[in-house]
């Protein structure tokens, strides 16, 4: 179908489709917006005070020639009294009109392009508080990426997905694309025949509908008010798994039961969780695994978790990310950070209960050696960056914050000071307390310290001072208090780490006794100096290069590109260019390039080939580093 007559279409359905459903049904409720200087989001264009989006309503078509979304979206709009125009974001997508519910057109006008945020869009909404946009996306909205058959598993269909967080939704959907700004959404999709469209919420319409012209749709609603960059899609020739009773796995037909087997634990994470911090409150926990460009290793997207297949080891070992996501569902979905220089709510209370609930699964072990690994993630952060820089707080400055190694696993160790300090009993039922009495709405590290005082310190002003709250979130370092792992985690692993840096055989290293954790754990510590016999003593030893997990693979590929050690280049190009996970792809890049002549060469030619195949995510930071390797 040829847009125009797509979007014809597009429009006479959304005329009859968005007037049929009443305002009052469309919310639970409309989740406030925070108020405070701490809760100001300066990557939106919104001014939620005067006029703000509480809910959405999409009806777009997906055209994968044209590798396109167009449509409508209809937006419920809260203004204050004599408010007469809303602030949008936008970042590429085009308008063709906006209109009120009864088609009068309203003016809009696009301001300033910023390069990080895009471009506000005010539209003069007069008395309206329902507005419809008809639009469709640009080229290369970032937040989508369009993949070709020959990208997928089975090689026949094309593939959609997105990835929203933190503001690239703003390329696909006309809203106001912040985190404080909570809306309840509803969509009808249409694609080609026989792809299949999946939503991060509710499926009204498990087999679709008929769309015409060869055409399904397929419809989803979410009646809890969400962070807008929770708004996620999918479509592709896409199969389904049943696991439990809530829980299942989307993938592509040629590895939905693969996918299946490694994450079967996904019921019983779910009820883990439940124990430890309350009610599921999503309905289903569904996931789907992506075809391999997916920038992450997973995204937390409600009631569908998409996941990279990256992590489909053929041995469950890294089910954890599975956990990370699924921990979401209660931090960063019920409560949220109100902005993303306090991305550590989301991400460093997410990490902490990840391994609650992998503690609680497999056990004391396995959940020691994970902590341990975040441990040294941390440092490794804390070192890089410095130990005064203030990115290291947890709560970054606005100019940008260390990264993962903070956000992560400071803001875990922070979580697990706490409840070493107070005991678990206390700490594991404050939590459940604070998700409760904050599901579904924004946070802010400073109303996460008033509710910590209130709830949980009581006036203890001894536990005030002991804990060092404010210190752990507004100030560089590492507080003196921080709770160490267990020392004896790697014991074992570390001391044939020793042996190897003192000159010994390479034969006595148990390496194919030890787990994921264990292996990443020993090849991360070895001296960053190795000698071509001694690191090819040890890929033959141990078949580094030829590793099907892509921990101990990465965590080799760093090591051997780091001593110029030629025989690991193809593993490397193959890594390289089977998988396109930013966390991956970034450092080995970034390696490569910090070997002047050996390396740089090796670098541009192999983006030279891969770059296409990235997500916008991956390829706009191997960019940056990488320089005039493409385009
Ligand atoms: N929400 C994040 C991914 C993300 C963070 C996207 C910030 C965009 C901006 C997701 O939950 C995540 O943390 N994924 C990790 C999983 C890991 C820590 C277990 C990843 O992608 O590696
Ligand atoms: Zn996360």
């Amino acid at each position: 179908m040829r847009p125009t007559a797509a979007l014809a279409l597009a429009l006479a359905l959304a005329a009859s489709y968005a007037m049929t459903i009443p305002a009052a049904a469309r919310a639970d409720e409309v989740a406030p917006i925070l108020t405070g200087a701490d809760a100001l989001d300066n990557s939106t264009f919104a001014r939620p005070q005067v006029a703000r989006v509480t809910h959405v309503a999409l009806d777009l078509a997906l055209d994968f020639d044209a590798k396109r979304v167009s449509g409508t979206a209809t937006l419920d709009i809260q203004a204050a009294p004599g408010a007469h125009e809303i602030v949008l974001d936008s970042n590429g997508y085009e308008v063709e009109s906006i209109t009120d519910p009864q088609g009068h057109a309203l003016a809009f006008a696009f301001g300033e392009d910023d390069a990080r945020r895009g471009r506000p869009l005010t539209v003069q909404i007069g008395d309206a508080r329902r507005i419809v946009i008809h639009y469709h996306t640009g080229a290369d909205a970032v937040s989508l990426q369009w993949l070709r058959p020959d990208q997928t598993a089975g090689g026949h269909y094309p593939y959609l997905f997105s990835q929203g967080e933190a503001i690239l939704n703003r390329s696909w959907i006309p809203t106001q694309d912040s985190p404080g700004i909570r809306q309840t959404w509803e969509a009808r999709i249409t694609a080609p025949e026989p792809l299949k469209v999946v939503m991060s919420g509710e499926r009204l319409t498990p087999e679709g509908e008929p769309a015409g012209a060869g055409r399904r749709a397929y419809r989803f609603r979410m009646t809890h008010p969400v962070a807008p960059y929770l708004i996620a899609i999918a479509a592709g020739n896409l199969a389904f798994r049943e696991l439990g009773p809530r829980t299942g796995v989307w993938s592509e037909p040629e590895t939905v039961d693969a996918d299946a087997r490694e994450l079967d634990a996904a019921e019983r994470m779910v009820d883990a969780a439940e124990r430890l911090y309350g009610p599921y409150r999503w309905g289903r926990y569904d996931m789907i695994v992506l075809p391999p460009s997916f920038p992450f290793g997973g995204m937390e997207n409600p009631t569908l978790t998409f996941l990279t297949p990256t992590i489909i080891a053929g041995d469950k070992s890294l089910v954890g990310v599975m956990a990370h996501e699924l921990a979401h569902s209660w931090s960063g979905n019920l409560v949220t950070n109100a902005v993303w220089p306090d991305g550590w709510l989301n991400e460093g209370v997410t990490s902490y209960i990840e391994n609650r609930i992998m503690e609680a699964l497999y056990g004391h072990k396995r959940a020691a050696e994970e902590e341990a690994l975040s441990w040294d993630e941390m440092q490794a952060g804390l070192a890089e960056a410095g130990m005064d820089a203030p990115g290291t707080a947890l709560h970054a400055p606005e100019e940008g914050g260390a990264g993962s190694g903070i956000t992560y696993d400071k803001g875990a160790t922070f979580l697990r000071t706490i409840e070493r300090t107070v005991g678990r009993p206390a700490f594991d039922a404050y939590l459940r307390g604070y998700f409760d009495r904050h599901a579904f709405r924004p946070m802010t590290s400073q109303r996460f310290l008033s509710d910590l005082r209130a709830n949980l310190i009581r006036g203890d002003t001894e536990l005030d001072r002991r804990l060092q709250l404010d210190r752990w979130v507004f100030a560089p370092g590492l507080p003196d208090n921080a709770a160490h792992p267990d020392p004896q985690a790697f014991a074992a692993v570390d001391a044939a780490t020793r042996a190897i840096a003192a000159g010994g055989p390479v034969s006595a290293v148990p390496y194919a006794d030890w787990n994921w954790a264990e292996r990443v754990r020993f090849l991360q510590n070895l001296p960053r100096q190795m000698d071509a016999a001694r690191l090819a003593a040890m890929d033959e030893a141990f078949h580094l290069s030829d590793s099907t997990n892509s921990e101990t693979l990465f965590a080799w590929l760093k090591l051997a590109l780091a001593n110029r050690y030629d025989p690991a280049v193809p593993a490397a190009e193959r890594f390289l260019a089977g998988q396109g996970r930013a966390k991956f792809v970034v450092p080995l890049f970034r390696a490569l390039m910090g070997q002047g002549e050996w390396g740089q060469p090796i670098a541009r030619r192999i983006y030279a080939r891969t770059r296409e195949s990235y997500h916008s995510v991956t390829s706009g930071a191997v960019d940056r580093i990488v320089n005039g390797a493409a385009r």
